[in-house]
C-alpha cells in the first residue's frame, strides 16, 4: 500500500531501549513545571493511542517494537512529569497493517466508539491533557473519540500531538474541538513517524510554545 509516500530516510525501527529517552545520548532538559491556563500548577495527563508492530513507515512496512506516538508520549512524560495513560480498545486491531487500515476505515465510516481496556481513576485531578494519537484516515483512531466522550474534559486544557505519514494533524484538532467545546484546545504537534527518534528538541520547543507557562 502506498497511501502516504515519503522520501525521507527511515532511521530504522525504534527499539525498546531507544524508547527510554535517557538512552539517546542527549541531555534531558530540566523537567518543566507545567502551569495551567490560569497560571496554577497543573497536574497533567498524557493520554495516547499507539499501535506497535506492523506499520507503514517511509514507504516500507516495518515492525515497530513501540508505536511512534508512544515514543513521543514518553518524551513528554520525561519533560513534564505527567502521568501516562495508554488508550487501548478492548478489541485488538489486526497485526497486519493493511488489515488494520481496513478495520479503521470501517470504524470511521460507522462512527464507532470501541470500548476501552482501562479506566482512568481520577480524571478530575488533571487540569491539562496531552492527547496523542496517530493520524488514521485524516483524524484520530475511534478509541480516542471514546476516551474524549467518556471523560468529558470540560474546563480543562487539551494539548494534541500526533504522528503521521504525510497528512499531519489532518482534521483531528477540529474534531477534538467539536467533541470538547468547553475545553481549551491548544495548537497540536505533528511528527512524521520516521522522525520520532530525532524529535526531542521539537517536542521541547513545542511544549515551551504551547501557550502554558513553564
Ligand atoms: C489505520 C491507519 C490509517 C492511517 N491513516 C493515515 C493517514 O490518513 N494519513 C497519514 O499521514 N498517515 C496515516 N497512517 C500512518 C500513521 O499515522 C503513522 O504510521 C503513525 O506514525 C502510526 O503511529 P503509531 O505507531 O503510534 O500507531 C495510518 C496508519 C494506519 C494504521
Amino acid at each position: 500500500m502506498n497511501a502516504w509516500p515519503d522520501d525521507t530516510g527511515w532511521p530504522g525501527p525504534v527499539t525498546d531501549e531507544e524508547c527510554m529517552v535517557t538512552h539517546w545520548g542527549r541531555e534531558i532538559p530540566q523537567r518543566m513545571n507545567v502551569k495551567n491556563v490560569n497560571g496554577n500548577d497543573a497536574k497533567c495527563l498524557i493520554a495516547y493511542f499507539s499501535r506497535p508492530g506492523n506499520n507503514y513507515v517511509n514507504g516500507t512496512i516495518v515492525d515497530l517494537p513501540a508505536g511512534n506516538t508512544e515514543v513521543i508520549a514518553k518524551m513528554i512524560r520525561e519533560m513534564t512529569g505527567g502521568d501516562l495513560f495508554p488508550i487501548e480498545a478492548v478489541h485488538a486491531y489486526p497485526a497486519d497493517y493493511t488489515e488494520t487500515t481496513e478495520v479503521a476505515q470501517e470504524e470511521l465510516r460507522a462512527n464507532a466508539r470501541p470500548d476501552l481496556t482501562r479506566h482512568l481513576e481520577t480524571p478530575d485531578s488533571y487540569a491539562v491533557i496531552f492527547l496523542g494519537y496517530p493520524n488514521w484516515w485524516g483524524t484520530m483512531p475511534m478509541p480516542v473519540f471514546t476516551f474524549l466522550e467518556k471523560y468529558d474534559p470540560a474546563g480543562k486544557t487539551i494539548v494534541p500531538f500526533c504522528t503521521h505519514e504525510g497528512s499531519g494533524l489532518g482534521r483531528s484538532v477540529s474534531d477534538i474541538r467539536k467533541i470538547c467545546p468547553q475545553s481549551a484546545v491548544k495548537e497540536g504537534l505533528a511528527v512524521r513517524g520516521g522522525d520520532v527518534k530525532n524529535a526531542r528538541d521539537e517536542v521541547a520547543g513545542w511544549l515551551q510554545d504551547s501557550g502554558m507557562r513553564f
